[in-house]
């Protein structure tokens, strides 16, 4: 795809040698291949056409919000999936209109929900019943109308990481199935609530086949019978985000299978169906670039202790994660391989990206790469360890830029003060 070995370069994103984007970026950094989240962008817009859907893309910028990466997905005819004002906020300042911005989450705010207001966004996904009743008093008060499509928890299993699942009954997202019908009635009564559909989102990193979606849309769809019968206005369905990439070998489904899914489920209903996907966009099209601080060669363990921790890439320590790691250095690919432990500086024993991993030597000032990492990498970092948050590099065939700087260390002092009584 985008990674490539070459003989004399070493590990290549798209024509740049990422050997060269260390030397002038520095590491830890971020790199994303353009040409990969063009590729993906266009697979997905791609699949669901080819299934006769009239579908529409909102990327859950939760993955990756890099403002270079909306901008590249805007160009694609992506909206954007947001979950805060901070979220709205980038996508506006990324170009995407409002028209192309739906809200989710399970705690908007006042604010938020007068920000998306004020701002006319297409949609607001509403998670219950008490949310319903906060948006039209908002809307009312702002003598707007809130377009609102009602989250319903369809209570499937999506065979996925336990804190990544979302669409169980026991979950906090969505309303239960059994109440959305009387929901939707509610919101078509309310001042200030236009409703325009339903919504649902079963969970994340969804590779056990297109099963639970299935299930998922299927229940959705009797639902959509059931407000029509009623008389009541619906417009369009939501069916999330959610589908799974191979981080190490794993079967995962294809767009093909989603939209197929889609298409079986809803396909009759003669509705506009969107979608929210953020890691089957972002993740492949990403990696994180690190150096070799030192290879320590325990009494048990070898260790690569590398210059990237779990505050940068938190899914290892987090999830429990596996991610590939490749060495960057040509001769590196040709070099007899043994198991280490690869971590980060950070000081707890979570900090470990990967046990016993088969890697060639790994000298300090050694490149390697931690791939997949451009969904819920660079948004998920922290300052933990006082550590700067690393840039992110934009590839595109034989260009790169630096699309955010290093974070500097004024910026993590930036606004800290001692008060005024210890400063004796
Ligand atoms: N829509 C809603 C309402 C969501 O909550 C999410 C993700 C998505 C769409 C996008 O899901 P995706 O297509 O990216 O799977 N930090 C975790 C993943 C958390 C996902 C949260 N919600 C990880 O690193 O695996």
């Amino acid at each position: 795809p985008h990674l490539s070995a070459h003989a004399r370069d070493g590990l290549m994103v798209e024509e740049v040698p990422l050997a060269r984007i260390a030397a002038e970026v520095g590491t830890p950094a971020w790199v994303y291949s353009a040409g990969s989240l063009r590729r993906r962008a266009r697979a997905l817009t791609g699949a669901l056409a080819a299934a006769g859907l009239d579908a529409s893309v909102h990327y859950a910028m939760k993955a990756n919000d890099s403002l270079a990466v909306l901008a590249l997905l805007h160009r694609e005819g992506l909206g954007a999936d947001v979950v805060s004002e901070g979220e709205l906020r980038i996508a506006r300042a990324a170009g995407i209109p409002a028209a192309g911005i739906v809200f989710s989450g399970v705690g908007k705010s006042e604010r938020e929900l007068r920000l998306a207001l004020a701002e006319d966004i297409f949609q607001i996904n509403a998670e219950s019943a008490e949310e319903i009743a906060m948006i039209s008093a908002i809307a009312s008060a702002l003598g707007r109308t809130a377009r609102v499509a009602l989250r319903v928890n369809p209570d499937v299993d999506a065979k996925t990481h336990a804190k990544i699942t979302t669409g169980r009954a026991e979950n906090k997202f969505g309303v239960g199935i059994d109440d959305a019908l009387k929901l939707y009635r509610r919101m078509a009564s309310l001042p200030g609530i236009a409703p325009v559909g339903v919504a649902t989102h079963i969970g994340s990193q969804i590779t056990a086949g297109v099963g639970a979606y299935r299930a998922a849309y299927a229940r959705l769809a009797e639902l959509v019978r059931a407000i029509r019968a009623e008389g009541l206005p619906i417009l369009r369905i939501d069916c999330g985000g959610g589908l799974g990439i191979p981080y190490r070998d794993e079967p995962a489904p294809m767009p093909e299978a989603l939209a197929g899914a889609i298409k079986a489920t809803l396909g009759d209903l003669g509705l506009p169906v969107m979608l929210e996907p953020g890691r089957w966009i972002a993740g492949p099209a990403g990696l994180l670039l690190a150096s070799v601080v030192i290879e320590k060669i325990g009494a048990q363990r070898r260790f690569v202790v590398a210059d990237a921790a779990m505050n940068d890439l938190a899914r290892p320590a987090m999830y429990d994660a596996w991610h590939g790691i490749l060495p960057v250095a040509p001769d590196a690919l040709v070099a007899p391989i043994a198991p280490a432990d690869v971590v980060g500086p950070v000081c707890e024993t979570g900090d470990t990206f990967a046990r016993g991993r088969a890697l060639p030597p790994l000298p300090a000032g050694s490149l390697i790469a931690f791939l997949d990492a451009g969904a819920y990498g660079a948004t998920m970092s922290s300052t933990y360890n006082a550590r700067p948050l690393a840039p992110e590099v934009l590839v595109d065939g034989t260009r790169f830029a630096v699309v955010r700087e290093r974070q500097s260390l004024e910026a993590l002092l930036h606004g800290q003060r001692v008060p005024e009584w210890l400063r004796e």
